[in-house]
């Protein structure tokens, strides 16, 4: 596997090389972006991730599925994406006439970065009947070289699709999310060719979490996101009988918002990014979220703060734009995935 990133995260909630935002100033801030955001004909897309005073000026908040869907139904002049590279990538492929804006293209992905197009097309190479599934945290070149994408919120309905279409013996090519990978075999019982790759704020929510907040917090549920480095554990630990199924969701963070939604009281364990903690709360205030790591959080999402975005929109770059023949090979298994959600 490649090596992770060398990461210094910072004190939570402060981006690296960032000087933190003066609570005071977040609220004139905030109407000079919605100012400009309105002069510009933009629209502010956010990941759940993003910081709080981020989500709370965008006018759509969401998981990797939700951005791509309300990205591809955009007729606005400009798209200001806040979350990272790849996501800001996918708007683009998805509306090549658009303006999209990252405010900060150093926000990248150790997961995105985990495969590289070559070393995807040397994969393919030894296994020419393959169908390549890429989880939608991957660059535009690999996506390229991508029958099908996914993301955590449909990882198991692709693989399914697939498997209805070119029958139950075809070899799938399944990255580059290991964690993710292991998900969708355990919950589908098939075995697949899955991609060593890792997100390392998710690979860094352990077992040892897990077991530690259990005992913390009896009969609390658990939202897992598919991605996390304990996710295997815990479907083992329901296998066995040690934690009652009833409790356990594996969810992507759009999933996790419906689960709050739908739920009152009680406790809930969050293993996930800790920015996922801010919409949680506020969709059902009186649920107690506790974060299974405190320390999960993603510097690269973290990057995006509200200057950068005022900056965007006043400048109109940094500009993400996707070469017009990628991006026309990176489409398709976009909207095959799409098609399917
Ligand atoms: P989802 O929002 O699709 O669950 O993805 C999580 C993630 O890690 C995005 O970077
Ligand atoms: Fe990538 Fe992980 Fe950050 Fe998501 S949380 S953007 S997968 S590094």
């Amino acid at each position: 596997m490649n090596p992770l990133p060398v990461l210094n995260e910072g004190p939570p909630g402060v981006p690296f090389g960032d000087a933190p935002l003066m609570l005071e100033s977040i609220p004139a801030l905030q109407d000079e972006v919605r100012a400009l955001a309105a002069e510009r004909g933009a629209v502010i897309l956010a990941h759940n991730y993003q910081l709080p005073e981020i989500q709370d000026v965008a006018d759509y908040v969401g998981d990797s599925l939700g951005l791509s869907q309300r990205a591809a139904a955009s007729e606005d002049e400009t798209i200001v994406f806040c979350g990272v590279h790849f996501m800001a990538e996918t708007a683009s492929i998805l509306c090549p006439d658009t303006t999209v804006l990252l405010p900060d293209l150093d926000a990248g992905c150790s997961l995105a970065d985990s495969i590289t197009a070559a070393q995807l097309r040397d994969w393919k190479a030894k296994h020419p009947a393959a169908i390549v599934v890429m989880y939608v945290n991957t660059t535009a070149a690999v996506k390229a070289e991508t029958d099908y994408c996914c993301t955590s919120a449909n990882a198991v309905p692709v693989v399914e699709h697939i498997r209805r279409e070119h029958g139950d013996d075809v070899e799938i090519l399944f990255g580059p999310d290991m964690f993710l990978g292991a998900y969708v075999e355990k919950t589908l019982g098939i075995r697949m060719h899955v991609w060593d790759g890792e997100c390392h704020v998710h690979a860094g929510i352990r077992p040892g979490d897990i077991s530690r907040v259990r005992a913390e917090h009896p009969g609390a549920d658990f939202l897992i996101h598919p991605e996390c480095g304990c996710s295997t554990s815990v479907m083992e630990y329901v296998a066995a009988g040690d934690i009652d199924s009833d409790g356990v969701h594996m969810l992507s963070t759009g999933g996790m918002l419906r689960y709050a939604r739908e739920h009152q009281g009680g406790t809930a364990i969050v293993a996930t990014e800790t920015g996922m903690l801010h919409p949680l709360r506020r969709a059902a205030p009186d649920v107690d979220f506790i974060a299974a790591n405190e320390a999960a959080s993603c510097r690269y999402m973290k990057m995006i703060t509200l200057p950068k975005v005022r900056d965007a929109l006043r400048d109109g770059r940094p500009e993400v734009k996707v070469d017009a023949d990628l991006a026309t090979r990176a489409r398709l298994p976009i909207e095959r995935m799409v098609a399917i959600s």
